[in-house]
């Protein structure tokens, strides 16, 4: 182990209070694409604003449904790696982590299930593990009355994103179905955000996690555990604009790194 892990590592065991700020770099190992890698990110093939905006869900419902339609697919098959469970297990043993996503794969919180199982007796999952602050890929909204419900399984015959398949009605109103994301011009549930805040500039440490930090308000979270004074370790496999602020920054994959400084 290097020094700097070492006294990250070290940071972490005794700590009081952590939050963990996570992005699509997190589930990476788990072949979940993340948006912006230079050649397999899902923002190099197609543009934000066709497919992730309530513009494009209005131009277009059946372009949109279709390419969460494959996404949904794709991360159906994968699975947490050793990052999440990594991240889950030092949760459930620590007691006092804030774990906050961007990501809306669930593998978070499939992680905290299985970690949840291992313990003897078995414990209970975390409640509200992780703060989802984009939603949930896996979970269906109305676009009429906001109904919200989990997503239908969707196997089937293998498509690729460009492969159109129908919208979803709502079984109440008929209106079209959504995927129960945040999309770009979309509200962060406020509340949600308030304490993700909060709790950053409150906690001993901030560990970020596999993200570009290029996207508000998220990317503001650690930046609020700067402000109060609090140290801030990045883990990622690149440079990113938090990190000449960060107090570690750790270079290398998630899943391998995290299972050696979360070690409990
Ligand atoms: P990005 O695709 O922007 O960034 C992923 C980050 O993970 C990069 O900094 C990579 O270097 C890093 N990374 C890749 N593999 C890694 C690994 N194995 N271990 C550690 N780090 C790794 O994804 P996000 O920052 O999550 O929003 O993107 C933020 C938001 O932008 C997303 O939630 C999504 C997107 O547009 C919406 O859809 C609203």
């Amino acid at each position: 182990m290097t020094e700097l892990r070492a006294e990250a590592r070290e940071l972490l065991s005794k700590a009081e209070r952590v939050v963990v700020l996570t992005g699509a770099g997190v589930s990476a190992e788990s072949g979940v694409p993340t948006f912006r890698d230079a050649t397999t990110g899902l923002w190099r093939s197609h543009r934000p604003e066709d497919l992730a905006t309530p513009e494009a869900f209005r131009r277009d419902p059946e372009l949109v449904w279709s390419w969460y339609q494959w996404r949904r697919r794709l991360v159906g098959r994968c699975e947490p790696n050793a990052g999440h469970l990594a991240i889950a297990r030092f949760a459930l043993a620590h007691g006092h982590v804030d774990l906050v996503t961007q990501n809306v794969d669930g593998l978070h919180h499939r992680a905290a299930l299985t970690a949840a199982l291992e313990t003897s007796p078995p414990k209970d999952p975390l409640p509200a593990f992780p703060t989802e602050l984009h939603g949930a890929l896996m979970r269906d909204r109305c676009s009429g009355c906001g109904l919200r419900s989990d997503a239908a399984p969707t196997d089937g015959p293998e498509a690729g994103p460009d492969v159109r398949v129908p919208v979803a009605r709502c079984s109440e109103c008929r209106a079209l179905l959504r995927p129960d994301v945040v999309w770009f011009g979309e509200a962060l549930d406020v509340s949600a955000l308030e304490d993700a805040f909060t709790a950053a500039a409150e906690a001993d440490v901030c560990l970020v996690v596999g993200t570009s930090s290029l996207v508000y308000p998220a990317a503001g979270i650690p930046r609020a555990a700067l402000g109060a004074d609090r140290p801030v370790i990045e883990v990622n496999m690149e440079a990113t604009p938090l990190t000449p602020h960060a107090t570690y920054t750790l270079n290398g994959p998630a899943g391998r790194i995290l299972p050696e400084l979360l070690a409990t």
